[in-house]
């Protein structure tokens, strides 16, 4: 439910305003913020700094937390500035244990990230949906594995190496972790932990940018790998970070089975296109009428005009910001596909106006 002052755009809402449900939703909300009828909502209970520009968040979550698989990934949604934001991030701990948490990395721009580094408090509310993601163990889990990571990739793998720990594993697993600098390594001293106590595990930290005494430095190659992991063959591989580690890690690893996860960051999907002047768009439910110059997101641009629908992750991923175009053509950012044939459901993060539009909003 919308905090003070109630601000609406469209008559949806202020419908939605005078649910029963809605009340009783924010009744709970003012009895103890983590309350809510279904909402899994979650309190801050503790923060831990873990390299120059990341944090580990410590939540308790309420009753409708259902839970996590290692490796998985979910929407945590913050209020910035009055506005709902939601970003998707890994759970960084193992199933197991009591308080789940997440590991969050700055990110140029990020305004999520920045702000749970710069301005989330102990005691704060954030809410959680559930979580998902195929970036997991299989049931029988394999004699040998090797994990590769670069920067903010690595919480899903923490996760999962903390979750083998627990379960006794008696295979051999290698993790190659890329950084850029030596206070850039995500989660140091916990890996240094594990690395101790599981005779099973070893770990290389290569760093990208910096080079420091002791560590290994450079990108990733085939002599790199060939170096590490002599038995490369023979064992499937958990990959996760940024795009130019993923694309020449998959290229050095075709003969390997390769479970990947990749995040784009909202600022890594192509914007700023060349506008071919403005185009009309009619927000049906709204009532409103607004001039869009094609350049980005439908989303962004209307947010530019003060107009907030519904929005997420950013990236094409959650679908919050679906929404049925009733007429004319868009283009999506990321595939380059059009969509000019009438009524269809689009995502607005990724969807540029091509010409004038009828959106159901
Ligand atoms: S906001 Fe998540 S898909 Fe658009």
């Amino acid at each position: 439910m919308k905090a003070f002052p109630f601000v609406y755009h469209n008559p949806k809402e202020y419908w939605e305003y005078f649910q029963p449900k809605n009340w009783l939703e924010f009744l709970l909300e003012e009895i103890n913020p983590t309350f809510s009828l279904s909402t899994v909502k979650a309190k801050v209970m503790e923060i831990r700094s873990e390299s120059s520009d990341s944090k580990t968040i410590v939540l308790r979550t309420n009753r409708h937390w259902k839970g996590f698989v290692a490796g998985q990934h979910l929407p945590v949604t913050v209020e910035i500035a009055g506005r709902r934001v939601t970003r998707f991030y890994s759970l960084s701990s193992s199933p197991s244990e009591k308080y789940p948490t997440i590991t969050v990395k700055k990110q140029k721009g990020g305004l999520v990230s920045n702000f749970i580094n710069e301005r989330l408090k102990v005691g704060d509310v954030v809410e959680l949906g559930t979580a998902s993601g195929d970036f997991v163990l299989e049931k029988e889990v394999p004699n040998k594995l090797l994990f590769i990571a670069g920067g903010s990739g690595i919480t899903p793998i923490h996760s999962i190496l903390k979750t083998l720990q627990e379960s006794n594993y008696k295979g051999q697993a290698k993790l190659l972790y890329f950084s850029r600098f030596k206070e850039d390594i995500i989660l140091f001293s916990s890996f240094c932990e594990l690395e101790s106590k599981c005779p099973w595990l070893e770990i290389k930290h290569v760093l990208t940018d910096v080079p420091a005494e002791g560590f290994d430095s450079g990108f990733l190659t085939k002599e790199m790998l060939n170096a590490f992991v002599p038995d490369l063959s023979e064992r499937p591989v958990y990959l996760c970070g940024p795009a130019p580690l993923q694309n020449s890690a998959k290229e050095l690893l075709k003969g390997n089975k390769v479970i990947s996860e990749l995040f784009l960051l909202p600022n890594q999907i192509q914007t700023n296109f060349e506008s071919t002047g403005p185009k009309e768009v009619v927000l049906l439910q709204s009532h409103k009428t607004v001039l869009l110059k094609g350049e980005k997101s439908i989303l962004e641009e209307l947010e530019d005009q003060g107009i907030y629908p519904p929005s997420g992750c950013r990236m094409g991923i959650c679908h919050t910001c679906s929404c049925k175009k009733v007429s004319g053509s868009v283009t999506n950012m990321q595939n380059q596909s059009i969509s000019d044939g009438g009524e269809e459901n689009i995502q607005l993060c990724l969807s540029r106006a091509d010409e004038k539009l009828e959106l159901d909003l």
